[in-house]
């Protein structure tokens, strides 16, 4: 073993995989590691938290870092708190429940911080404190399980992995995946993410199948029926629907499933049978048969009601939405004139949110089906002043298209782009546009930042202020939201 307050040279040819180091770990880093350091050099570490002493197994040797998993806690960080799941480290779900609320918040401000320092090179950004959860369980509004063979321990996949008749080997399960093994699926009897109602039904799912003996869809022979379990409760209305994705059409064990489950759970608002022969693994179906009630669900944040159908796409914590938009909005800062472009905008969440507060807003999105969802989400609002383009924006907002020649050009832009970010191409459109405000929303800071640094190049754009929202206790996900305003209009 070697002792890390012992300073010596570094000698990585003599340092081998497997090696066992004792480290004080003090921070964190991206994806839910954290660091400590072993004779000045970096080790990212796996399952620690900044405070503890720990041992830890060398996994990974580079030139300018280390990365290593904890074996030993030597003495826990005060940092540490009690996970309140009983498949905390198996399940693939969350990976922070072990470290306490207040710390997880400061860990993903940080992680903005090092995003924005690093990658955009802004060196005196404030970043404001994270706005936390007030649930910081049973805080999802959708939730997506797997029907899958029981996971196996190491051992007893490796005895039984050739085995020709392995699917049918292991009983059913439904739950989440562990982390790293699309082919494994931990059969869970509860989840302190949704509601206690949605792991209930999970249960009574999984109790039906397994009378029947319907068989799993398996990812390596192709056949089997039971692919998925979605589940979408309404926060604010109660409403809830079950949609049971399946790899074909049986009506008559459905509307079986159906009877169970409404005589069972009242709450249930309707059920739906997606079916889907792709064979990769999405919760999504190509046809839809609904077997009790609308086939949607409606939520509502603020004083819109959003119509949400099985495949629709919509943020998952409701009450953090809420407050993310407030936020986006108020960054804004909004004036009746104003003519509004949500870039990627997805069913229309944002465009709806804020336009009551301006003269016109124009969405744009590429996927059809979520143009057609914020359309309809418009009328049923009663919503005249949006309208939705369905386009891959990179196409889109170019100045030849005679689309952009047909619009005046907008006073404010809100972008809430994929985790990729934007296209280079966007955002020197954008940059053309010379829109007086922007907001932008983002669930990776590190390629937020890598954009804000080409938007605000040559002194265009300010970042006027930085909020980051926790959408997802328990997980080192952020969403963050930046106002930026045009330089030349800034006072003073
Ligand atoms: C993070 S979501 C935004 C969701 C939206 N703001 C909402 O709250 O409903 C990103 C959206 O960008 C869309 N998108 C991805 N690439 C695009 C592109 N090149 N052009 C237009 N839309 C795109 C995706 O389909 C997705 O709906």
């Amino acid at each position: 073993m070697t002792d890390a307050s012992v300073s010596k040279e570094i000698n990585l040819s003599v340092m081998k995989r497997g090696e066992v180091l004792t480290l004080a770990v003090d921070s964190s880093a991206f994806e839910g590691k954290s660091v400590a350091r072993w004779n000045g050099l970096v080790v990212f570490l796996q399952g620690a938290v900044p405070g503890d002493r720990v041992t830890a197994r060398i996994t990974k040797i580079k030139k300018q870092f280390l990365e290593a998993e904890v074996v030993d806690i030597l003495d826990p960080s005060s940092l540490r708190t009690e996970p309140r799941c009983r498949y905390f480290g198996t399940c693939g779900g969350c990976k922070w429940q072990h470290v306490s609320y207040e710390a997880q918040c400061r860990f993903k401000r940080q992680h903005v911080i090092d995003s924005f320092e690093r990658i955009g090179g802004f060196k005196d950004v404030a970043v404001r404190e994270t706005l936390g959860a007030k649930e910081t369980y049973y805080y999802r509004n959708k939730m997506e399980f797997s029907f899958g063979t029981r996971w196996l321990t190491t051992a007893e996949f490796e005895e039984h992995k050739n085995a020709t008749t392995f699917e049918q080997e292991w009983p059913t399960a439904l739950g989440l995946h562990i982390p790293g093994r699309y082919d494994r699926v931990l059969d869970l009897e509860e989840c302190w993410l949704q509601s206690e109602l949605s792991w209930q039904i999970v249960n009574a799912v999984r109790e039906f199948c397994k009378e029947d003996d319907l068989p799993v869809y398996s990812t390596r022979t192709h056949t089997g029926y039971l692919r998925h379990l979605v589940l979408r409760q309404s926060s604010n209305t109660g409403e809830l629907m079950v949609n049971l994705v399946t790899a074909e059409r049986r009506d008559e064990l459905m509307r079986s499933l159906c009877s169970r489950l409404i005589a069972r759970f009242p709450a249930i608002t309707t059920i739906v049978n997606n079916v889907t022969d792709r064979k990769s693994m999405v919760a999504i179906g190509d046809e839809e048969y609904v077997f009790h009630g609308s086939g949607t669900i409606t939520e509502r944040i603020g004083s819109m009601k959003y119509r949400i159908s099985a495949n629709s796409f919509f943020q998952t914590n409701t009450k953090q939405s809420e407050r993310l938009y407030d936020t986006a909005k108020a960054f804004a800062d909004l004036h009746a004139g104003d003519r509004v472009w949500d870039l990627y905008s997805g069913t229309g969440t944002i465009a709806l949110y804020v336009a009551d507060a301006v003269e016109e807003v124009i969405g744009i999105e590429s996927v059809e089906a979520a143009v057609a969802d914020a359309k309809a989400n418009a009328s049923f609002n009663g919503v005249r002043n949006c309208r939705f383009i369905v386009d891959d924006l990179k196409d889109q907002l170019t100045t030849e298209t005679r689309w952009m020649s047909a619009h005046a050009p907008p006073t404010v832009i809100i972008a809430d782009p994929p985790r990729s970010g934007m296209h280079g191409k966007v955002v020197e459109e954008i940059r053309q546009l010379r829109p007086e405000r922007m907001v932008y929303v983002s669930c990776n800071p590190a390629t937020q930042a890598r954009d804000l640094q080409l938007l605000c190049a040559d002194d265009l754009f300010r970042i006027t202020a930085v909020q980051p929202v926790d959408m997802f206790p328990h997980t080192y996900h952020i969403e963050n939201v930046v106002g930026l305003k045009r330089t030349d209009l800034l006072v003073g």
